[in-house]
C-alpha cells in the first residue's frame, strides 16, 4: 500500500518560505501533524521531510545527490559554483577526504590558539573604547586567524573589507536584490584574490608552510593527477575560510544564550570543560544558522509507504529538528545540561549537518566550530568583565541567515 504525501495546497510557495523563514517547514508539519508533506519552491516539486529516520536517508549516497541540486544564485555566493557541496560518489569522497586531512585536531588546536591571542589583543584595546560590538569584533579576529592558519596574507589594513565580504557571501543565502548582489560581488572579489595568492604559491613567488591549507590546496592533484584547476583551488580555499569567519554567528549566539541565561553563570565561572561543552552543543541547537538541507532523489525508492521519485527535490529541516519535541524534551528552553547525556546523535543533531562527514557531506569543521566556541567562551567567562547596555538583542527567525539585531554590545570592558 501507498500512502499520500499531504501536499500543500497552492503554485508555488516560495514567497512563504522568504517570509516565514526558518520555521517555514516545522510550522506546516505541525499543522499536518506529519514529518513529511510535498509543497512547490521556485516552481519546482519538493518534499519536506524531518526526524532521525528521515536524516537517515537524506544521507544515503545511493538514494540521493547533490549535483545540480543547489540553485545558482546560492553557488555564486555562498558555496563557490560547482565546489564540493555539490559533487557525488568518487569525486566528492576523494575532494572530502582531502578537506578532512587539512582538519586534524592538531589543526584544529592551533586555530583555537590563534584566535584565543587575536580576541586577547583585541581586548587590550576594548578597555580604552567606550563600547565595541562582539559580532565585529570576532568576524575580523576570525578572519585574522583563518588567514594566519591557512597560510594566506592579510594586510591589517584589509581585515574590516575582507571580513566583511566572507559575511557578505554567508548573508547572500537568503537574501534577493541587494542582499544577493553584494554576495555575488563579495564573491568575485575574494575569489579573484585568493586566486592571485594560489598562483603565486604555485610560481614560488610566495612561500607557505608546506602543511598549511594553503600550500596544500595550491599543490592539490585532482584524481586524474593533474593539480587542481585555479579557479576550483580557490574556490575551496575559500570553502575553509568563509566558514571559519562564519563562526562569529555562533560566537554572537553564546553571549547572548550567557546574557539570557544568568541561572548557567555559576556553573560556567567554575570552568568545567564539560559544562562549556555541554554549553556550546546548546547554543547550536537552541539558536537559528542553517534552516534546511537539500537534496535530489537519485533513484526510486519507498520509505514508509511514502514513493519517492527520481529527480524530485528533498528538503531536510534542520531548524525543525533542533526544536523537535519527538528528539528534545522542553525543546524550546535553554538547558545545556541536556547534553549530559551521553548518546548517539549523528542522525537526531545536526546543526551542521548528519551521518559521517568522512563520507557524505556533513560538515568538515564542526570539530573546529566547537573549539573555537570554546575558546570564546572561555574568553567572555573568564579573561573580561563587561556590562551590557540597553540594545536590541532580538533576531528574527523570518530572516536567513539571523542574527541578535545589535550583534552583542558590551561596554565598561575590563581585563581579568
Ligand atoms: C558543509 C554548517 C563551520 C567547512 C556544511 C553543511 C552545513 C554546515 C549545514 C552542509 C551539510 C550537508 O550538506 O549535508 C556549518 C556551520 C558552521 C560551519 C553552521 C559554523 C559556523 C565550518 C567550518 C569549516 C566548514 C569552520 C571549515 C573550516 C565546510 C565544508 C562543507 C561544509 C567544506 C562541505 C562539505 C561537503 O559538501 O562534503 N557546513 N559549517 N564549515 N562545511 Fe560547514
Amino acid at each position: 500500500v501507498k500512502e499520500r504525501i499531504v501536499q500543500e495546497k497552492g503554485f508555488d510557495h516560495t514567497l512563504n518560505l522568504l517570509e516565514e523563514g526558518y520555521p517555514f517547514i516545522k510550522s506546516r508539519m505541525d499543522l499536518y501533524k506529519c514529518n513529511i508533506f510535498e509543497t512547490h519552491i521556485m516552481g519546482k516539486k519538493a518534499i519536506c521531510i524531518s526526524g532521525e529516520e528521515a536524516c537517515k536517508i537524506f544521507y544515503n549516497e545511493e538514494l540521493f545527490q547533490r549535483k545540480g541540486v543547489m540553485p545558482k544564485r546560492i553557488q555564486k555566493t555562498l558555496f563557490g559554483v560547482n565546489a564540493i557541496q555539490g559533487m557525488d560518489n568518487n569525486a566528492h569522497s576523494m575532494r572530502k577526504h582531502f578537506f578532512m586531512s587539512l582538519m586534524t585536531v592538531d589543526h584544529q588546536k592551533k586555530l583555537g590558539e590563534l584566535f584565543e591571542k587575536e580576541m586577547e589583543a583585541s581586548a587590550d584595546k576594548w578597555v580604552n573604547m567606550k563600547e565595541v560590538v562582539l559580532f565585529h569584533e570576532a568576524k575580523n579576529n576570525l578572519c585574522r586567524a583563518a588567514c594566519y592558519w591557512t597560510g594566506v596574507p592579510l594586510l591589517e589594513s584589509d581585515v574590516e573589507s575582507r571580513a566583511d565580504d566572507f559575511c557578505a557571501m554567508i548573508d547572500g543565502f537568503g537574501g534577493v536584490g541587494p542582499r544577493y548582489c553584494k554576495g555575488k560581488a563579495a564573491r568575485n572579489r575574494t575569489e579573484a584574490w585568493i586566486e592571485a595568492i594560489i598562483e603565486d604559491v604555485r610560481q614560488g613567488k610566495l612561500t607557505v608552510k608546506d602543511d598549511s591549507p594553503l600550500n596544500q590546496m595550491a599543490f592539490h592533484k585532482e584524481p586524474d593527477g593533474n593539480l587542481m584547476e585555479l579557479q576550483m583551488a580557490a574556490k575551496e580555499l575559500i570553502n575553509v575560510i568563509r566558514p571559519i569567519v562564519a563562526i562569529s554567528t555562533y560566537i554572537t549566539f553564546t553571549a547572548l544564550a550567557m546574557y539570557e541565561h544568568p541561572e548557567c553563570q555559576e556553573e560556567l565561572m567554575s570552568g568545567d570543560n564539560k559544562y562549556f561543552e555541554m554549553f556550546v552543543q546548546e547554543v547550536r541547537r537552541y539558536y537559528p544558522f542553517t534552516p534546511f538541507l537539500g537534496a535530489e532523489v537519485h533513484k526510486d525508492f519507498n520509505w514508509n509507504q511514502y514513493e519517492f521519485k527520481k529527480g524530485v527535490l528533498v528538503l531536510l529541516d534542520v531548524y525543525g529538528m533542533n526544536h523537535d519535541s519527538k528528539i528534545w524534551n522542553n525543546p524550546d528552553e535553554f538547558q545545556p545540561k541536556r547534553f549530559e547525556e551521553q548518546k548517539n546523535r549523528t542522525y537526531s543533531f545536526i546543526p551542521q549537518g548528519g551521518g559521517d562527514p568522512g563520507k557524505g557531506h556533513r560538515c568538515p569543521g564542526e570539530g573546529i566550530t566547537i573549539e573555537i566556541m570554546k575558546a570564546s567562551l572561555n574568553f567572555l567567562v573568564n579573561k573580561v568583565d563587561f556590562e551590557v547596555p540597553e540594545q536590541d538583542l532580538r533576531y528574527s527567525l523570518s530572516r536567513i541567515p539571523t542574527l541578535p539585531e545589535s550583534g552583542f554590545i558590551m561596554k565598561n570592558i575590563r581585563r581579568k
